[in-house]
């Protein structure tokens, strides 16, 4: 098996072994950043970084991983490319893959991503989009695997808004025999094509997809609790509005209380407390929140070292 020249634009379409792969290679990757150790796996190479939405994490851990590794990184704001300026996505695409070796996209649209990967020579890696934030839930699972000592069986219950993450947690999950519970009110529920993906997906690994309404019923006996925020990037405008619908979906103590007595507390970041998470749980979980967020770095130098 071999990541080499691939793409990552979901978790779906990896199998098992590759996501497998990843987790791996991260963990050897952590190991040698940790012990001074050099791996230098990338020498010479370069990573272009668009960006069409903010970024703490994604752009600092993508920049850092690929300089620890031995290459460079270009931070392209979309704004700022000809690209911003109405130039087709497939001719940027065959320019860039005239001088680089990989790009990073966070953007809106998945279509955009795919068109990009269809037309460019190098991997395209998904830095996060509407649809999917597959760096990320390989993190988070990454995380989970250091806390937890495995996923299989592990049950992970995400109180929130069915879009970006909890999509590629479905996605992920699946690929790892997670039991994964989504709960969000209605109207804010993940697409049916992809739930139907992933609970496909899931069959094959022994674990399993649920989607409800209730958020309760989710967290229950839960592994690991996660949440998002209500209002994702480009969803500003609905903030009232979210507030009002996602107000029984905060996690909290008292939600943390009917989960395992021991469960894992993720939250992707940016966080607004008292609003899917409050102050004293977030606190409590630093911890683990802050591993998850280091772990974007080890992650994404696998992802980067497998595929460019
Ligand atoms: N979690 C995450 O992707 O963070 P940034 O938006 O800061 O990159
Ligand atoms: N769902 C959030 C994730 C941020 C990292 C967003 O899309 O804004």
């Amino acid at each position: 098996m071999s990541l080499k020249g691939k793409d990552l634009l979901d978790l779906h379409s990896l199998s098992p072994d590759e996501v497998a792969e990843i987790l791996r290679t991260a963990a050897e990757l952590k190991q040698k950043q940790k012990a001074g150790m050099e791996h230098h796996l990338l020498k010479g190479k370069t990573l272009g970084m668009i960006f069409q939405k903010s970024s703490t994490r994604t752009r600092v851990s993508f920049e850092v991983g690929m300089w620890q590794l031995g290459g460079s990184a270009l931070f392209l704001s979309a704004n700022d490319l000809q690209m911003g300026r109405g130039e087709p996505i497939k001719d940027t695409a065959r320019v860039l893959s005239r001088y680089i070796d990989g790009i990073m996209i966070r953007t809106y649209a998945q279509r955009d991503v795919e068109e990009l990967a269809e037309w460019a020579d190098i991997p395209v890696i998904n830095g996060l989009t509407d649809l999917q934030h597959p760096c990320q839930v390989l993190a988070d699972l990454f995380t989970v695997q250091e806390h937890l000592g495995k996923l299989k069986g592990v049950k992970l219950a995400f109180l929130g808004d069915g879009f970006n993450m909890a999509n590629s947690l479905m996605e992920g999950g699946a690929k790892t025999g997670m039991h994964i519970a989504i709960a969000t009110p209605q109207g804010y529920e993940p697409k049916p094509e992809i739930v139907a993906r992933a609970q496909a997906d899931a069959k094959e690994t022994g674990g399993s997809i649920t989607v409800l309404n209730d958020p309760r019923e989710a967290a229950r006996d839960a592994d690991v609790l996660v949440t998002d925020v209500w209002s994702s990037m480009g969803h500003e405008a609905e903030h009232r509005a979210r507030l009002k619908a996602f107000g029984g979906y905060s996690l909290s103590s008292a939600m943390a209380a009917i989960a395992k007595p021991k469960a894992v507390v993720l939250h992707c970041l940016p966080a607004h407390r008292g609003e899917e998470i409050s102050e004293e749980l977030f606190e409590a979980h630093a911890g683990e929140i802050f591993d998850e967020a280091e772990n974007r770095l080890h992650v994404q130098k696998a992802i980067m070292a497998l595929v460019m």
